[in-house]
């Protein structure tokens, strides 16, 4: 099934349903250089067979500067130009890194997705953000450019690995908190393996969260106003994730929690919502808490993208399905950070 949107930056083709050997209709008479990491291009050999391919290691360590020249290298090896078209077929780390590579060679060629992981089919590869880290300041670099097409092929999770599960998990989770108490009471009555088990459930569940972005990005792309609203769980989880070596979706949950226990004290969210998503958390093998020094984890949150002044827009609670946007102070965030890291048992 296709739907088409059409984005300010660009129109999205959406392909649903798809298997990986459509591609070739979606590309036709393009050239195609396919983009991946070598766990992918290991589990699915055809692709290096049909397509001109650059793979790079697995892994959050690649989304650096470097990994631009790198593509740059190879890109001119293969003498790209300005008709190729690149396609990122992997996780969040490779449609990131093809969005953006894509966007600025030679001032931008045309690209598409083939998002493999859980958390890119709901996230990564939707809403037409891309970049790469810069140390440990996340997604410093990047642009917002939407791309051709996103080809959705559910046989990929079929390989996914546990762990990648639980974390595409979070940002499933992430959506039902912001915008559906209705996704937040199913995610709460099943676990981990039932959605493993019950593959249509899954896709009906990643087709909603696909869903719920479009509309957010549809009406703010360039992230004025509500689309941050989708950073629920990542300002401290952002700060987390390459201070303490942690997955994105481990990073978005502790961020999730931590987020709560602020709503508690500035818009007085009721504590038995954090209890509800800890515990939730847990049905999807997600961490509630991590160790981290409070002092380190504010500096890194300073050069966040949502700071401004002396203050950082917070995703904040009121309840399940009504998130706001509260800029917040540096000592009231690093307060937050101290108890939160300082309360293991809560
Ligand atoms: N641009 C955005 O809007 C956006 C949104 C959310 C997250 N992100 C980014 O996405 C990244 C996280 O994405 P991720 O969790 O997909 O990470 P990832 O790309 O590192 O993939 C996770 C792991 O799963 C493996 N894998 C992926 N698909 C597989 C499959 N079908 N079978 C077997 N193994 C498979 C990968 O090789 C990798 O080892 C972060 O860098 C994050 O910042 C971006
Ligand atoms: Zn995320």
């Amino acid at each position: 099934m296709q739907q088409r949107i059409s984005f300010p930056s660009g129109t999205v083709s959406y392909e649903f349903g798809e298997h990986l050997n459509s591609i070739s209709r979606l590309l036709q008479s393009t050239q195609v250089v396919v983009v991946t990491d070598q766990n992918i291009g290991g589990l699915y050999p055809e692709l290096a067979k049909r397509f001109k391919s650059i793979v790079f290691p697995a892994g959050e360590a690649q989304k650096q500067p470097e990994i631009l020249s790198a593509i740059t290298e190879q890109l001119l090896a293969l003498e790209a130009g300005r008709k190729h078209m690149l396609v990122g077929v992997g996780g969040g780390v490779i449609t990131d890194i093809t969005g953006f590579a894509a966007s600025v060679y030679m001032r931008g060629l045309s690209f598409g997705f083939v998002p493999t992981s859980l958390l890119a089919m709901v996230d990564a590869a939707v809403g037409g953000k891309n970049g790469i880290n810069y140390g440990v300041h996340k997604n410093m670099l990047g642009t917002i450019r939407q791309p051709e097409f996103i080809l959705f092929d559910m046989a990929f999770l079929k390989t996914l690995p546990d762990e990648e599960w639980s974390n595409g998990f979070a940002e499933i989770i992430k959506y039902a908190c912001l915008f559906d108490k209705e996704l937040f009471d199913e995610l709460s009555g099943h676990d981990l393996s039932w959605y493993q088990h019950n593959p249509s459930e899954t896709e009906r569940v990643i087709r909603k969260c696909i869903d719920w972005k479009n509309r957010t990005v549809l009406e703010d792309e360039q992230e004025k106003g509500l689309r941050k609203l989708l950073n629920f769980g990542h300002t401290a989880g952002h700060a987390l994730e390459n201070t303490c070596h942690i997955s994105h979706g481990q990073a978005v949950a502790i961020g999730m929690m931590i987020a709560c226990r602020i709503s508690e004290t500035i818009n007085g969210l009721s504590p038995s919502v954090t209890e509800t998503l800890g515990k939730m958390l847990r049905q999807y093998r997600l961490p509630t808490w991590q160790a981290f020094n409070a002092g380190e984890i504010l500096e890194v949150l300073k050069m966040d993208k949502k700071r401004t002044g002396e203050t950082i827009d917070y995703i904040l609670l009121n309840d399940i399905g009504k998130a706001e946007i509260r800029a917040l102070g540096f000592d009231i965030i690093y307060n937050a950070l101290k108890s939160f890291a300082d309360a293991r048992d809560r």
